[in-house]
């Protein structure tokens, strides 16, 4: 069995989407949060899954948070960290020590669109085309290598909340897709570069047309 550690801030939809995916082989060991109020808990709490709150404001600096979050983590020997809404930036020292088992989703087709508000910036820029990201973790911000990207259209009459929906309901798809690859062992970092393997040429873009 290998586990996994998935962490939090807030609704946790993508966190439910993984955890209903049931990878064979795999059982989540803990769901983190850093918010006391993040809604995702309940869930996990339903399903009889070990959650834990590290509230992050309780911490002098960032890298005391990171240690005593990644000390929690480790007690579950994880074979994979999965960031799922965790709207906390970790430190470099956090982010080495996960090297090529910390995977994060982003609301973007990155590299466009990093940071915050990425559904009013792709409106403003007037793309037709957005989507959502799943990527290994690198010190650098909502980069780092790509696993899988879902692509969906800009629809005339789109508000930040319409076009947040249609990548959401994306994101549910290609997130537990990215982490059942990883913990079959079909994918894995190789000095800086996705390796893919047992999958079909193209796996890693989910397009969806208009309509
Ligand atoms: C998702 O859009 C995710 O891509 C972004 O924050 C949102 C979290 O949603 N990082 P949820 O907590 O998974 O419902």
């Amino acid at each position: 069995m290998k586990n996994y550690v998935i962490l939090i801030s807030g609704r946790g939809s993508n966190m439910e989407a993984i955890i209903r995916a049931q990878i064979p082989g795999a059982e989540v060991s803990a769901v983190i949060a850093n918010r006391p109020d993040a809604e995702g808990l309940a869930f996990a709490v339903d399903q009889g899954i070990l959650t834990q709150v590290l509230d992050h404001k309780a911490y002098p600096s960032r890298e005391a948070f990171d240690a005593v979050l990644a000390a929690e983590i480790d007690r579950h020997a994880p074979a994979l960290v999965v960031l799922a809404g965790f709207m906390r930036v970790l430190g470099e020292d956090f982010v080495r020590r996960y090297a090529g088992r910390l995977m994060n989703i982003h609301p973007s087709l990155l590299p466009s669109f990093p940071g915050l508000h990425t559904h009013a910036a792709a409106l403003a820029a007037g793309v037709r085309i957005h989507g959502a990201t799943v990527h290994f973790v690198t010190p650098a911000l909502d980069s780092g290598p790509i696993v899988i990207q879902a692509a969906v259209p800009v629809l005339p009459g789109d508000d930040a909340g319409t076009l947040a929906a249609r990548v959401l309901a994306r994101e549910h798809m290609i997130y537990p897709r990215a982490v059942r690859w990883f913990l079959e062992g079909r994918l894995r970092l190789d000095q800086g570069r996705v390796v893919l393997a047992g999958e079909p040429t193209g796996a890693g873009a989910l397009i969806v047309p208009a309509g």
